[in-house]
């Protein structure tokens, strides 16, 4: 694929095929796509489908079509890594590189359903309304609404989908809207490789006329408004873990109704590790749910946990092989979204309800103690090492 293909601005845009590659229509695609894998003839053809393609898909599908066009031809990414500096060619390898090393057959079927999805009239896309609405309305996320079920898209892959400032307003206004509309079912997911990479570090970094300690203050409070819109969510809200999730990523699932895992996802909280200490209600719900000692290893000492682990301890709910993951995910939660709306919310919310004010107490005390960790020296020389490390690669 030429290079001219990519003429990448200096920031993700937000597209609305994302959503067709990666998430709901991987029903679709799955249901046919798993039991057979494409053919050499079949691959011809899709990739001429994809100059007959009216509409700039965006930078991000542009991306995936070209990973999987190197996997499917040359198996797994074989090139150095380009510099930080040279954008163009480091995001390719980057969407590359991602793949890991799925077999070529598996990236062509992909390849062949993804450009299925962008050029048959058939797939069951929003209204341009809709897709429009959602363009204009949220830069770090992507909100659809279908069958049922609101998706969530977490849309920073370039970082992996770190939270920055921006992503946590905008979080909460989707989870505001999501509680709001027709919905049964609510569902948070990532773009690209990762589910979710924490705090975006830089937030701590960007300090402005402020102050440190006011930055630190605010930081409290942006974090404590954001865990509360989880505890008083009223409906079910299911995480649907595509890939490693990290920091609050983690810590906030155990305010999630239900959470299904791929087997390449991993749980890591390196909380001390960053001078830090537990948020998201963890420092409550994790030894809650799978026992105080197991719950001090990941809280205080750093210990990562795969998919089975999570499953095992109760933090995930079950975890599924990634090629066949987000069939069986999306199958049965579509098949959940039939369920009555009122009587999911009303029982989501009588089992919520015994320990809301418990929830708030231990949101406000964590983000308190956070304010300080904040300021401290441990914290400072963790997140200076984070950036130091990187701009020595
Ligand atoms: N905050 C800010 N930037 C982040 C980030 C985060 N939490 N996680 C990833 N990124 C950025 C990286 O800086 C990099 O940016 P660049 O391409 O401009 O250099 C980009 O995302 C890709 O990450 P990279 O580190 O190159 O990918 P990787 O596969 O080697 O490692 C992680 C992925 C998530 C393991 C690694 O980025 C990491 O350790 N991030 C920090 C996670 C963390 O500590 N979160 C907070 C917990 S409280």
């Amino acid at each position: 694929m030429a290079a001219a293909f990519f003429t990448l601005p200096g920031r993700w845009r937000l597209v609305k095929t994302l959503r067709l590659v990666q998430n709901l229509p991987a029903v679709k695609l799955h249901l046919s796509g798993v039991a057979m894998i494409a053919t050499e003839a079949e691959f011809e053809k899709a990739k001429n489908k994809l100059k007959t393609l009216k509409n700039d898909p965006g930078n991000e599908v542009k991306l995936r079509i070209y990973a999987l066009f190197k996997q499917a031809t040359e198996g797994p990414c074989n090139s150095p890594k380009p510099s930080m500096l040279d954008f163009v060619n480091k995001a390719k390898w980057d969407a590359w590189n991602s793949l890991g090393k799925i077999p070529k057959e598996e990236a062509r079927q992909k390849y062949v359903d993804l450009i299925e999805t962008l050029v048959s009239p058939e797939v069951p896309t929003q209204s341009e309304a809709t897709i429009a609405d959602v363009k204009s309305s949220f830069q770090t996320i992507s909100v659809t609404s279908e069958n049922n079920i609101t998706t969530i898209l977490l849309n920073r892959p370039a970082k992996k989908n770190a939270i920055s400032v921006l992503m946590y307003e905008e979080i909460m206004k989707a989870l505001e809207q999501a509680a709001k509309d027709d919905s049964t079912l609510t569902v948070m997911t990532g773009s690209g490789d990762y589910y979710c990479s924490g705090n975006d570090l830089s937030n701590f970094t960007d300090i402005g006329p402020e102050g440190v300690e006011q930055k630190s203050k605010n930081s409290g409070e942006l974090l404590k408004r954001y865990v509360s819109h989880y505890i008083d969510f009223p409906k079910p809200l299911i995480g649907v873990i595509n890939g490693p999730a990290v920091g609050v990523a983690v810590t906030i699932l155990g305010l999630f109704d239900a959470v299904y895992a791929t087997d390449k996802a991993t749980f890591h909280a390196p909380f001390s590790q960053l001078g830090q200490s537990p948020e998201g209600c963890s420092s409550y719900t994790f030894p809650k749910i799978m026992g105080t000692s197991k719950a001090n290893e990941i809280l205080l000492f750093n210990k990562k946990l795969t998919a089975a682990q999570a499953c095992e301890l109760g933090l995930v709910t079950e975890v599924f092989p990634d090629s066949t993951f987000q069939k069986e995910v999306w199958k049965k939660l579509h098949a959940y979204a039939k369920l009555p709306k009122n009587s999911l919310a009303f029982s989501k919310q009588l089992i919520r309800g015994v320990e809301k004010e418990k929830l708030h107490a231990v949101n406000a005390q964590e983000c308190e103690r956070l304010v300080e960790r904040w300021l401290s020296e441990e914290c400072m020389n963790a997140i200076m090492g984070f950036f130091e490390k990187k701009s020595k690669l």
